[in-house]
């Protein structure tokens, strides 16, 4: 019996590599975790109501592309935040997570050929790991492309070599990104579109942090195509409930771009992808058309955020984030840093290596970790403050 060789590379998955790294390890305190990015401010009030008034639709087998009154409150929502009229029924389907969306889509959009040569997928390094999945699933090569304080802890792409960015079929870019908070400007999306449409190349934008941002909402990717006049398919954008709605268990996204794009995605869908179950779709359908619930969690982030000005604005080289909800803490090496902050604190963070991928230039995530913000104010406060006190004393 043999089995495939092209996922033989990968690293285990960051966090049972975690587990493993603190087993011989004792919490010196009170265990606090802030490894998993799972939102744990409230979900919205009417999720039980929706799905008790709809129970009947788990008889039932949902459409593969999401309701229509789904596709329509994600487009009212896209219109409402992006200013980007998109047509629900050539331009947007539902997903079960972000996370598949960003994997199928990468099978079925990119070519098995570019200009007669293996096809190429860049993906930030660090990374949000299924990018580099989903590439060699494809039959490309991931090209990890730094994404450090050098370049604003954004990948600079158009500084690949040009033969390099012909061979590219697609660019993973995440804003606010996950691990480092970095948000791309107009001027960034500008650039990018402006290169993609140089080397022809498609842009998949995961987004699934847009509404958790410092001071002003964050630029989107097909919002920057408009505005410009770049061609819609060119962007394919990803955006989840997960984050927005703090519904992680929900399991719901969506996926967007031009009809082209979605066209071959949702086929590709219809025959290999798991659905999002009808209740499901109905209260996704309430979590985009509600805004009130992404207000109130929001005013927590932010205040998160400046909590952890506070506790961290006198340590060198920290940078808070511009969005999302991840701190990530410069160290001289991860790994050793969150034994030390589980053995003297018992909070635990993630060695940044586990979200990079060793390059040239070393592991650009090695000499940090990444601290997930998620806990309520109290526990988040003593978690931050141990961690300070233990990493920069
Ligand atoms: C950058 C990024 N993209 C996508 C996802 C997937 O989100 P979901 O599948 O829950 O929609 C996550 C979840 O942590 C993430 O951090």
């Amino acid at each position: 019996m043999t089995f495939p060789e092209r996922f033989s590379d990968l690293p285990e998955y960051a966090f049972p590599r975690l587990r493993k790294l603190l087993s011989a390890s004792r919490p010196g305190s009170e265990v606090i975790n802030m490894t998993i990015g799972e939102p744990r401010h409230a979900m919205p009030g009417f999720v039980a109501e929706v799905l008790a008034e709809n129970i009947d639709g788990f008889a039932k087998y949902p459409p593969n592309e999401g309701t229509p009154e789904l596709r329509g409150a994600i487009c009212d929502w896209v219109s409402r935040r992006y200013g980007v009229a998109l047509d629900p029924e050539t331009q947007v389907m539902a997903l079960n997570g972000t996370r598949e969306g960003l994997f199928g889509a990468a099978i079925a959009l990119c070519a098995e050929e570019k200009r007669g040569q293996k096809p190429a997928i860049l993906v930030p390094n660090p990374f949000y790991q299924v990018y580099a999945v989903a590439a060699l699933t494809a039959g490309a090569d991931p090209v990890f492309v730094p994404a450090t304080a050098e370049t604003g802890f954004l990948p600079d792409y158009a500084a690949l070599a040009p033969d390099l960015l012909d061979r590219v079929a697609i660019a993973y870019i995440c804003s606010p990104s996950n691990p480092q908070g970095a948000v791309a400007d107009r001027a960034y999306w500008t650039r990018l579109l402006e290169l993609a449409e140089k080397h022809d190349f498609r842009i998949f934008a995961d987004e699934c942090y847009s509404e958790i941002y410092r001071s002003a909402p964050p630029v989107g990717a097909l919002q920057v195509a408009r505005e410009t006049g770049a061609d819609p398919e060119r962007v394919v954008i990803f955006h989840s409930l997960s984050k927005r709605s703090n519904l992680p268990g929900l399991r719901s996204g969506f996926v967007a771009g031009g009809p082209a794009c979605l066209a071959r995605i949702r086929q590709l869908r219809a025959y290999a992808g798991a659905p999002l179950p009808l209740p499901l779709q109905r209260v996704a359908e309430q979590a985009w058309a509600d805004e009130a619930h992404v207000a109130a969690s929001l005013a927590i982030y932010q205040q998160k955020f400046q909590l952890a000005d506070e506790i961290f604005g006198g340590v060198p080289e920290y940078a808070g984030p511009e969005g999302g909800f991840f701190l990530w803490l410069p160290v001289a090496d991860g790994e050793a840093a969150a034994i030390r902050a589980f053995e003297a604190t018992g909070v635990r963070v993630l060695p940044g290596a586990y979200l990079g991928r060793e390059t040239l230039g070393g592991n650009p995530g090695a000499g940090y970790v990444r601290v997930a913000m998620v806990a309520e104010m109290d526990e988040l406060r003593r978690g931050l403050t141990r961690l300070r006190d233990c990493l920069y004393e």
